[in-house]
């Protein structure tokens, strides 16, 4: 899962984030893991949406990796619906949001996720998955 500004990945801040869109590096995450696990992938630049998914498939998959961009430092009401659901969540960012401003080295979903993966670009949502696996 991807929160806000995130579908912009290959055009957005490509210093920051790189320069590949999120669906071209989904497609090969698919391939690569077909035989293991069946990946979906949901984008939202809304909160709410981004609850709804999570109540939707939090009682029946076996795993989300969800980055959840800005509304990492500032959402009580993701904190709340992670704790409300069943299935373990890997928190992921791309960039080492301890190397940037201070504003992003807070999370409010750090306390209540399984583990959390930054710094290692797009490579962290497949290591998140390794590890949900
Ligand atoms: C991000 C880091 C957040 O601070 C930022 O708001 C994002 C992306 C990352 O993947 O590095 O939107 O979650």
């Amino acid at each position: 899962m991807n929160g806000p500004n995130l579908n912009l990945l290959g055009r957005r801040e490509p210093s920051v984030y790189g320069n590949r869109t999120f669906s071209d590096f989904f497609e090969e995450l698919k391939k690569k893991y077909d035989s293991e696990v069946e990946l979906f992938f949901f984008q939202s630049n809304h909160e709410g949406a981004l609850i709804d998914k999570l109540h939707e498939v939090g009682f029946s998959f076996d795993g989300i990796v969800f980055n959840a961009g800005a509304y990492t430092h500032t959402s009580i009401a993701i904190q709340d619906a992670i704790k409300a659901i069943e299935t373990p969540v890997i928190e992921v960012h791309i960039s080492n949001v301890f190397a940037r401003e201070e504003m992003r080295h807070h999370s409010f979903l750090s306390p209540v996720v399984k583990g959390v993966l930054c710094g290692f670009g797009l490579q962290g949502y497949e290591l998140a998955i390794k590890s949900l696996l």
